[in-house]
């Protein structure tokens, strides 16, 4: 069979593309061997949210009686929270199928791998050929030595977020966004976190500023996940029902599960790369240029498998981005700054420039910040922690915004369409925010920036 556009991964990469291709009028196959959505829909974003979200009525109802409202201590049934959590899962995956075909897109149920420029073997039926091939077959987690994945001992994350039961002890080893996130459920499920992270400081991969990260350890403190920074975990030993994890300062962690949470991947291999001059980096990346083209002609690449920040809403503005460029009206991904939103108690979200790497980029630097305690919204929310934080350029253009606290994850995008659109302090101050909400935290931290913050004391 012959395509327009064929794209090997049904991510929320190469299903998003998949689909504007369609809308376009592009012939197009979408080639997944496993289930449509990929890591996010099925193992990752969705799945996390989904329990994220549940076990915050367990936080909120332990400290109820503040407003006067006592509940009986919770049971956890944990298999049907495992199956509401499924059931999400499979609403939204079973939609984008609809929205494939919807869109005209042929759905192929097979292995896909290059074999040769323009073709691609199945791992059942014919091969396919195409004018132009989209890889965005995504990541998968990292094993490290000492460390192996078995599903009874030493959990992945797809395997925690499986919810098969709730360990009384869980180590998780790797202090970034996954080890956080999953940290966090756990231990509003009931288990006893330690987190376990080499380098000195948590989440260190990302430009976030010291504020956050001290704001985010102090939360985490206060909830009972204990950190351990600085401390490499060197293996474990087996034991009856868990294991004994051994760290390089001496100590000896027990634990019932093991959490590996120590970064992703490419899976670039076993793609055929080679047979159609696709080239890596050295950590297995495909190399693409600004346009997303690979070494090879008309092959592209999108999402975890190409450098840069491993989020699906990368991905999929990929995906949008190519399918758009095929047509002959691309955007450009390089003026678009990619938000990140990290779903620890409280949220952390960010977008452009954080206010240490402004400072480092031009010495007349805005900042502005508003305290979450001051919102009548988030008082009465009994949501008083974090803060937001706004970055601008001397000429008032918005650099980047940090925001911690409730709903952070949901509050960046008023930010992000700043950032993006080079918009000023002023277009935020003067847009009229309705009263009382968390925006209005946003609009009071550009306020601030100015020195006319009305509701905290301006600098
Ligand atoms: P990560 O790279 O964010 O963090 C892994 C951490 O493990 C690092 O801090 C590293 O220093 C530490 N580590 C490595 N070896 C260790 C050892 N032997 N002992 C102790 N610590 C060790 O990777 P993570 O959390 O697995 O996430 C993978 C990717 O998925 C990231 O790019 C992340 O941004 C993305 N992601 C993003 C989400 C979001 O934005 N909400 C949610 C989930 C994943």
């Amino acid at each position: 069979m012959s395509y327009d556009v064929a794209i090997i991964g049904a991510g929320p990469g190469g299903y998003v593309c998949a689909i504007r291709c369609g809308q376009l009028g592009l012939r197009t196959v979408l080639i997944e061997a496993a289930e449509l959505g990929g890591v996010c829909l099925n193992w990752g974003c969705v799945p996390t949210k989904a329990l994220y979200a549940a076990t915050k009525l367990l936080r909120r109802a332990a400290t109820a009686e503040e407003v006067g409202i006592a509940f009986a201590p919770p049971t956890i049934d944990r298999p049907k929270l495992a199956s509401w959590k499924d059931g999400v899962v499979d609403r939204l995956t079973t939609g984008i199928g609809a929205l494939l075909e919807r869109s005209g897109v042929e759905v192929v149920r097979a292995r896909g791998r290059l074999d040769g420029p323009g073709r691609i073997a199945l791992s059942s039926g014919d091969p396919i050929e195409a004018d132009r091939i989209v890889l965005a077959t995504g990541s998968r987690p990292i094993e490290i030595p000492g460390f192996a994945f078995a599903e009874d001992v030493v959990w992945s994350s797809d395997d925690a977020l499986a919810l098969s039961e709730i360990p009384d002890r869980l180590v998780v080893i790797g202090g970034g966004v996954i080890g956080l996130e999953l940290a966090t459920i756990y231990r509003r499920l009931g288990s006893a976190v330690t987190v376990v992270e080499l380098l000195p400081e948590i989440l260190s991969g990302l430009d976030l500023d010291r504020r956050t990260i001290v704001t985010l350890k102090r939360a985490l403190a206060e909830q009972g996940i204990a950190l351990k920074t600085g401390t490499k975990a060197e293996g474990f030993d087996p034991g009856e029902s868990g294991a004994t994890v051994r760290l390089d300062d001496g100590e000896n962690l027990e634990a019932d599960r093991i959490l590996l949470a120590v970064g992703r991947r490419p899976n670039s291999g076993d793609l055929g790369l080679e047979t159609a001059g696709v080239e890596t980096d050295e950590r297995g990346f495909v190399r693409v240029d600004s346009q997303l083209r690979t070494t090879a002609d008309n092959i592209y690449a999108i999402g975890d498998l190409v450098p840069g920040p491993m989020l699906a809403h990368k991905a999929s503005a990929e995906g949008i981005s190519l399918a758009d460029a095929f047509d002959g009206t691309p955007v450009a991904l390089d003026e678009t700054p990619i938000p990140q939103a990290i779903f620890t108690d409280p949220e952390i979200a960010s977008v452009g420039l954080s206010e240490a790497a402004a400072k480092a980029s031009g010495p007349a630097i805005l900042i502005g910040r508003f305290p979450y305690a001051a919102l009548g919204k988030a008082l009465g929310m009994r949501e008083a922690e974090g803060f937001f934080q706004v970055v601008a350029a001397d000429d008032h253009r918005i650099l980047g915004a940090q925001i911690v606290g409730a709903e952070a994850s949901d509050l960046i995008s008023e930010a992000a369409i700043a950032v993006r659109n080079g918009l000023t302090l002023e277009a935020v101050t003067e847009t009229v925010h309705p009263h009382p909400t968390l925006p209005e935290g946003f609009k009071e931290a550009c306020e601030n920036a100015l020195g006319r913050a009305i509701h905290t004391a301006n600098r």
